[in-house]
């Protein structure tokens, strides 16, 4: 069994699919690992990190690869250097890119996405959306304070007192809950809000405070799945108003607030980010599926009058050495679920429910119930 490890071809990728500890996990799995040069130059590893651990270097490493690891949906023109029928495990993006899961079928590969991997025990260990995010919101606090003209902590010093900075976290979520342990580690007081009620104990176990309008519709706002329903307009109207009030006193605001599916919540308007202090400091982690604050610039830093609007894309890969190490051990907790113990060989039950919900493509066709083709 052999599996490659794919360069990244976009440049504002710097994360890699693999790390030294994994190499020697494929290995005593049975496995020959071969990486295309420079795969991991930007999280920190180069070539020899590989090579000291087993792997070998090649240009051509996907050609007759059975597995190939990428960070990234490959495209087109990666696709056709792979061999036909072999398995390719990417964070695959797919909503909203059905032409592109079209060309992956084409190309006659069987696509996983590790992002559709079921929040479950047994995949936890698997769960790329965690490992990210859990990254990216420690990161979206570093960013905070890089653009911010101000210290975190409170300061008692002969020359006078700083008063500790306010932080506001949006979205308590994996991303959520380390924004708030990262920022209450550099000394701020930190408040959060959620619409799912579950995250009020998780926010104040974290030493911060907890603000929402928690009436009925809030008591259920969480599905079954443990994920946030998207707020009726009246609710909707009541939380802006409380937090409305609380935002003109906060220093900083981290916003992460998502709904599966759909377009991120629009929760913090241009009104409010008119009505914070110059010097304010906004980063929007959820910049990448339309914002939730009004104003933000995907990739950018906006400028509104003395505050800051910070719009990073992908933040975790600004974490890359630590972020491809997380990566990496995720993908490979799922690639061992693929191999038989006993032959060594690759072995894919079609019906394990990991499989069953990450498989984009198979065969030439996409087979994943959420992406058919629309039919007319
Ligand atoms: P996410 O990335 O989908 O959303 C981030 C946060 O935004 C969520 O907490 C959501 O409730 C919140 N949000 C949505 N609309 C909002 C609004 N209008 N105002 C304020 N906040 C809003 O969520 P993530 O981080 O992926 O986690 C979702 C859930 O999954 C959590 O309950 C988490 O604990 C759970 N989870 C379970 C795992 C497992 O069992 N293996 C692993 C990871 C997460």
């Amino acid at each position: 069994m052999k599996i490659a490890v794919a360069k990244e071809i976009d440049p504002l990728e710097p994360r890699v699919a693999v790390s030294p500890d994994t190499v020697k996990k494929f290995k005593a799995l049975g496995a020959e690992i071969a990486i295309e040069p420079g795969a991991g130059i930007k999280s920190g590893l180069p070539d020899s990190e590989f090579t000291a651990v087993g792997a070998t270097i090649a240009a051509d490493a996907v050609k007759d690869a059975d597995i190939v690891i990428k960070v990234k949906r490959p495209e087109a023109s990666e696709l056709v250097n792979y061999k036909r029928g072999a398995l390719v495990i990417a964070i695959m993006d797919p909503y909203g890119n059905e032409a592109a899961l079209k060309t992956i079928a084409d190309a006659g590969v069987s696509a996983f996405a590790m992002e559709l991997m079921p929040r479950i025990t047994r995949a936890q260990v698997m769960d790329v959306l965690s490992s990210q995010a859990n990254l990216a919101g420690y990161r979206a606090v570093i960013e905070a304070a890089e653009y911010f003209g101000r210290a975190f902590p409170m300061m008692m010093t002969a020359a006078g007192t700083i008063p500790a900075a306010k932080v506001f976290v949006m979205g308590v979520g994996v991303a959520g809950l380390q924004a708030i342990a990262t920022a209450r580690r550099l000394g701020a007081v930190v408040t959060a809000t959620d619409v799912r009620p579950a995250t009020k104990e998780q926010v104040e176990s974290l030493g911060a405070k907890f603000l929402a309008v928690e009436d009925d519709e809030f008591k259920n706002a969480q599905t079954a799945g443990g994920y946030a329903k998207e707020m009726s307009k009246e609710y909707q109207a009541k939380q802006a108003a409380l937090t409305a009030e609380h935002i003109k006193k906060q220093d900083i605001i981290i916003t992460t607030a998502l709904i599966p599916g759909r377009p991120a919540p629009r929760l913090v308007t241009a009104e409010m980010v008119a009505s914070m202090k110059p010097g304010s400091v906004l980063v929007d982690l959820a910049v990448e599926r339309g914002g939730n604050v009004e104003g933000v610039k995907a990739g950018e830093v906006t400028d509104v009058n003395g505050i800051k609007i910070v719009g990073f894309t992908n933040v975790a890969g600004r974490v890359a050495a630590s972020a491809s190490s997380l990566y990496a051990r995720n993908l490979f907790s799922f690639i061992e679920t693929l191999v038989s113990k006993e032959t060594k060989a690759l072995a894919v039950n079609w019906d394990d429910e990991l499989v069953k919900a990450t498989a984009l493509t198979k065969d030439g066709a996409v087979i994943h119930p959420n992406f058919q083709p629309k039919t007319a």
